[in-house]
């Protein structure tokens, strides 16, 4: 089965085709992080506008990449949310008009279930397993007991992760996304300053709003005494605290829950300490761990298609009435 897959939730215009859910024949993603850096954060119209710009020509293209036509095409699987509303709506527009004009089955995607089954397009997801989403938008431990079944055991109660990195990064002077910036610099430096690890307890929840005002106010006041601000140690223990309270919480959840398998996905997942300590945890824990490539990490069309073919199988499917839902919830599929 031939999906083509439309993701438009952010700053990336992305269309993709997959076959049977694993199989990536041809993938396009056209970022607006050129545009978006220089006001240091994604602009939501403009991002729906490079959306509508882009959107005819990331077809074109990806139909030429995979050389297949429409008519070869099984079925349209697009996000609906969560995601900026008018990022959504364009990928929405697009997919319903093509699943209207060829007369395909439409799959509605939400957001999350794509950055977790991109690791389908690495390896055949096990089960039962445990995935940490961890992306801008969003820092979750989900349990899957099977194919398309999620339920959240846990999350942020304030910022996600990525948002957190991007917000440091700012206060560093680094550029945006502050996620790969930080992950450099953290490599030059040493974990020197003292900074506080919030909800460091045995819940499944995480908070990084006291971790992210802790390093601004630590920022300003050594600016206020005089003293030269080491970036690279503070971005290393930044760097640490993140990857401490993450890796706790998760090899917690795989002990609790008997998981042998656990699946990283989101943005973050492409940081490399992140990923370092997991791996090391899962060797110790006898855990198989997959985390994608960083193309398949951050936001992209592949994994769209792949959530989808699973979708479909479990019966979901939407009509011409789909709307963009700027929040939604993982376990209301
Ligand atoms: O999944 P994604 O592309 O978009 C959302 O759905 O949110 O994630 C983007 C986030 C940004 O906050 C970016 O700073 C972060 O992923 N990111 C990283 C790294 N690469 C991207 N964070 C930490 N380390 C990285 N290497
Ligand atoms: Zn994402």
């Amino acid at each position: 089965m031939k999906i083509l897959a439309i993701e438009s939730s952010c700053d990336e215009t992305s269309m993709s085709v997959i076959e049977d859910g694993h199989i990536d024949l041809g993938t396009i993603i056209l970022s607006q992080i050129d545009i978006h850096k220089m006001y240091g954060g994604v602009v939501p119209e403009i991002a729906s506008r490079s959306h509508v710009e882009n959107i005819t020509i990331v077809l074109e293209e990806v139909l030429a990449k995979a050389n297949l036509t429409m008519d070869e095409i099984d079925a349209i699987a697009v996000t609906y949310g969560p995601g900026l509303i008018g990022s959504l709506l364009v990928g929405l527009l697009a997919a319903k008009t093509l699943a209207y004009i060829y007369n395909k089955p439409l799959i509605p995607v939400h957001h999350i279930a794509g950055h977790i089954y991109a690791n389908n397009l690495v390896k055949k997801m096990a089960f039962p397993l445990i995935a940490l989403v961890i992306s801008g938008g969003h820092t979750e431990l989900i349990y899957m007991k099977e194919n398309y079944s999620f339920k959240k055991i846990g999350g942020t109660l304030d910022d996600a992760v990525g948002e957190c990195y991007d917000k440091v990064a700012r206060v560093l002077g680094l550029p945006y996304p502050g996620g790969p910036s930080i992950d450099k610099l953290a490599k030059e430096g040493n974990d020197t300053y003292k900074l506080p690890i919030p909800l460091n307890d045995e819940s499944y929840d995480f908070s990084f709003s006291g971790l992210k005002s802790a390093v601004i106010n630590l920022v300003n006041n050594e600016k206020q005494k005089g003293n030269e601000l080491r970036k690279e140690d503070l971005a290393c223990s930044f760097q640490n605290r993140v990857v401490e309270i993450l890796t706790k919480k998760t090899i917690k959840a795989l002990k609790e829950y008997h998981v042998k398998n656990l699946i990283v996905a989101g943005g973050v997942a492409a940081n490399s300490a992140i990923r370092k300590s997991l791996e090391l945890e899962c060797l110790k824990n006898d855990v198989n761990l997959t985390v994608p490539p960083i193309l398949y990490c951050t936001d992209n069309a592949a994994m769209i298609g792949a959530a989808g073919f699973f979708a479909y199988q479990k019966g979901i499917l939407a009509n011409l009435n789909l709307n963009a839902k700027a929040n939604c919830n993982l376990e209301e599929l």
